[in-house]
């Protein structure tokens, strides 16, 4: 798997209809939501995703029933078995959300161990937030040996003020202040469209929440949670990916089952550089990439801003557009791991701390690059669908945890794009 390649040809506009999955970033955490009541939940629009798989494999190892139907876009989750046996380490360090069940299981059982999930290739990305919110509801953390551990007879809802608004802070706090005794105010909290889709799925549970999607939530703590159905969210972030695609290789896509509420901000940068783009009445998105483009300048930030999972393919797009642009990234502090890569395609970026200027090049060419992490590799795929000639994408598991069947849906719209099998991607 982490040998296989993506070939693809470039410079075919891509024309059709795309449909976008459910959510990876809703998915895990609904799965680790799903943590919090003794009864079975059923969450559907689940993508057939790595990451799924990963968090599937943590909650089987903590006595967890999963019962997953990928093919069906369905996971059954049952923690009537809960148990506070630590997950092994090499699946919490494989996949940094699965540290997403500290939360429910130290409020369902009084105490968790959990390995630390470590470092990764787009910054430190440290959980200090996340434990400062339990510190704040009572619990007892200490971290030792490379492990969490918190404990806390009773949880105690009060006021959390988070330094930044945290997407995973946020759900953790959140997640473990419903059963806490007392209310709980989570300020600055992050305002995701995931967070609110969390945060429905624990009120159907019997969770008492109000405020997600705002800068303040507050948690009114009940005694015990029940099981439920919810369906994920769509991924704005697939969506936002295949709008790029349209817009490098000037061709018109229409998304479907997407959510262009929670895409406001990648829409309005896309309108401003010039891609055409129409909600249409039934929700679908038209993409249209056959007009002039202009340069754009782009700041990431916490929701409602600018998605940091997007910076690096409006990269892709922003390297052929005719002027200079510049990316500003805030939200992490080592994601322009892509820029490198798009260099040897052609592109023409300078980077600076934490600003890159982009002098928009007329075309890239085709060479072997790296997927160095998922959302660059998502842009190296966007880079390799619009150069002239052919692009080897290497090191595709890390899009594979991210994009379901990514090479059938590009195929389908007209791309020429391939997978190359380990044994195949040897030779
Ligand atoms: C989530 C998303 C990820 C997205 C990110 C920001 C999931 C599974 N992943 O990640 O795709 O890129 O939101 O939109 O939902 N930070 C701290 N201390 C903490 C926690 C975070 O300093 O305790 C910092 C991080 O290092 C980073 C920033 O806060 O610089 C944002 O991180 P956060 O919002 O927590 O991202 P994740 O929840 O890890």
């Amino acid at each position: 798997m982490g040998l296989d390649k993506l070939v693809i040809h470039g410079g075919k506009p891509l024309e059709g209809t795309i449909l976008i999955n459910g959510a990876k970033n809703s998915a895990l955490v609904l799965l680790a939501g799903a943590l919090l009541a003794p009864e079975e939940s059923v969450i559907t629009n689940v993508p057939n995703l790595a990451d799924v798989g990963v968090i599937s494999e943590v909650l089987t190892r903590i006595g967890v029933r999963v019962h997953m139907d990928l093919a069906a876009h369905t996971v059954r989750v049952d923690a009537a078995d809960l148990t506070d046996t630590p997950p092994p380490y090499d699946l919490v360090t494989k996949m940094r959300a699965s540290f997403f069940i500290l939360g429910p299981i130290l409020a369902r059982l009084g105490y968790a161990r959990i390995p630390l999930p470590g470092g990764c290739s787009i910054g430190s990305r440290p959980v200090d937030l996340h434990l400062k919110g339990l510190r704040s509801l009572g619990a007892k953390i200490t971290i030792e040996h490379g492990y969490v551990e918190a404990q806390a007879d009773k949880l105690i809802g009060g006021p959390v003020y988070l330094d930044y608004p945290s997407v995973g802070a946020t759900e953790t706090i959140m997640m473990a202040a419903c059963l806490a005794e007392g209310t709980t105010v989570i300020d600055n909290c992050a305002q995701e469209p995931e967070i609110v889709d969390l945060a429905e799925m624990l009120v159907k549970m019997g969770a008492k929440i109000s405020g997600a999607g705002t800068q303040t939530i507050t948690v009114e703590g009940v005694r015990r949670l029940n099981g439920t159905a919810h369906e994920c969210i769509p991924d704005r972030i697939e969506a936002g990916t295949f709008m790029v695609a349209a817009a490098v290789t000037r061709g018109r896509l229409k998304l479907t089952r997407v959510r262009a509420d929670h895409m406001q901000a990648v829409i309005s940068k896309l309108q401003e550089a010039g891609v055409g783009i129409q909600v249409e009445a039934n929700g679908d998105i038209v993409v249209d990439g056959t007009g002039e483009f202009h340069p754009i300048d782009l700041r990431t930030l916490p929701y409602p801003g600018f998605p940091t999972d997007l910076q690096s393919q409006l990269m892709t797009f922003l390297s052929l557009v005719p002027g200079t642009s510049m990316v500003t990234e805030t939200v992490f502090e080592n994601r322009f791991m892509h820029v490198d890569e798009l260099q040897r395609m052609g592109g023409n970026i300078k980077t600076e701390g934490n600003c890159a200027v982009i002098q928009g090049v007329e075309n890239l060419t085709g060479a072997p690059v790296k997927a160095t992490d998922l959302r660059a590799g998502a842009a190296m795929i966007l880079a390799g669908l619009a150069a002239r000639g052919e692009t080897v994408v290497s090191n595709v598991h890390h899009i594979d945890r991210g994009y379901e069947d990514i090479v059938g849906k590009l195929s389908a719209v007209g791309a020429q794009i391939s997978r190359l099998h380990r044994a195949e991607a040897l030779v």
